[in-house]
């Protein structure tokens, strides 16, 4: 992977590809390899500059202490592409915690903007109780590690039958969020507890959008990601069956046609 010192950290990334640029931004607590099956398809067979960080405190990226909120994570990337020097406007592709990180980047960079690609993701803020429990595991990685944490989100992160038919998979993610760091793990916690609700900001979207939802998404359900959808001024909604949180991974060519179509509709 690249490295370069961003706003105080050495961030890592990969970039690869030439074209237009699509930024991928993976979820908690997770890191660029969720992208694995989109990363060469579309700096190969779809003409994209392909951006692929891991945010700050995972994967290979240096954490900081206190909070991260999904800003601060915002205006890493915006800083990131200022370092690689890439101007003009981007397709930001988001999943989950990087859909939360995607709004940020709307609201506050929207003139970086090409068009907007939300998967599995939610525009409301966290409830009183689900804040209260993210705080929770926060001081309990900090204490005692991810375990925990990684054994309560495994089975809610996959359809019915991904899970099943791919347990390579599932065994390559709960690695990645076992080999976590501990602080950066607790500082994306504390950050998505403390992130605003931006469903009353939505309309202000201009860009092109493309929501994508797995049928089966326990954590951010299909009928929620429809509501967003609409919402959205210039939006296309996209559900793809047999699926589950994981999108991306669980059912890469459906993905991969859905966001190649929309890239298309771009240019
Ligand atoms: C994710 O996949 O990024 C997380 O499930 C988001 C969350 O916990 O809200």
């Amino acid at each position: 992977m690249n490295k370069l010192t961003i706003r105080g950290i050495e961030m890592a990334y990969v970039d690869c590809g030439v074209g237009t640029p699509l930024l991928l931004v993976h979820g908690f607590p997770l890191d660029h390899s969720m992208w694995n099956a989109q990363i060469d398809a579309m700096a190969d067979a779809e003409g994209c500059r392909v951006i692929a960080p891991d945010l700050r405190g995972l994967g290979q990226s240096q954490a900081s202490p206190g909070v991260v909120t999904m800003e601060d994570m915002a205006d890493d990337l915006a800083a990131l592409l200022d370092e690689l020097k890439i101007d003009e406007p981007v397709v930001f592709c988001g999943l989950s915690m990087g859909g939360y990180v995607a709004f940020q980047f709307a609201l506050k960079y929207a003139e970086r903007l090409a068009g907007l690609i939300l998967c599995d993701t939610r525009a409301a803020s966290d409830t009183p109780e689900m804040a209260a429990t993210r705080r929770a595991t926060a001081e309990k990685v900090l204490g005692e590690g991810s375990g925990n944490l990684v054994a309560a989100m495994i089975p809610k992160l996959f359809g019915k039958c991904s899970a099943g038919r791919c347990p390579q998979m599932v065994t390559a993610l709960r690695q990645v969020m076992l080999e976590n760091n501990r602080q950066g793990t607790a500082s994306a916690a504390l950050g998505m507890a403390e992130r605003p609700d931006v469903t009353a900001s939505l309309g202000k979207i201009d860009c092109p959008t493309l929501v994508i939802v797995g049928s089966e998404d326990a954590i951010t359900p299909a009928a929620e990601m429809r509501s967003v959808a609409e919402a959205i001024p210039n939006s296309q909604f996209v559900e793809i069956p047999d699926c589950g949180h994981m999108s991306p991974m669980e059912k890469p060519d459906e993905v991969n046609a859905a966001i190649a179509q929309f890239i298309a509709t771009l240019q």
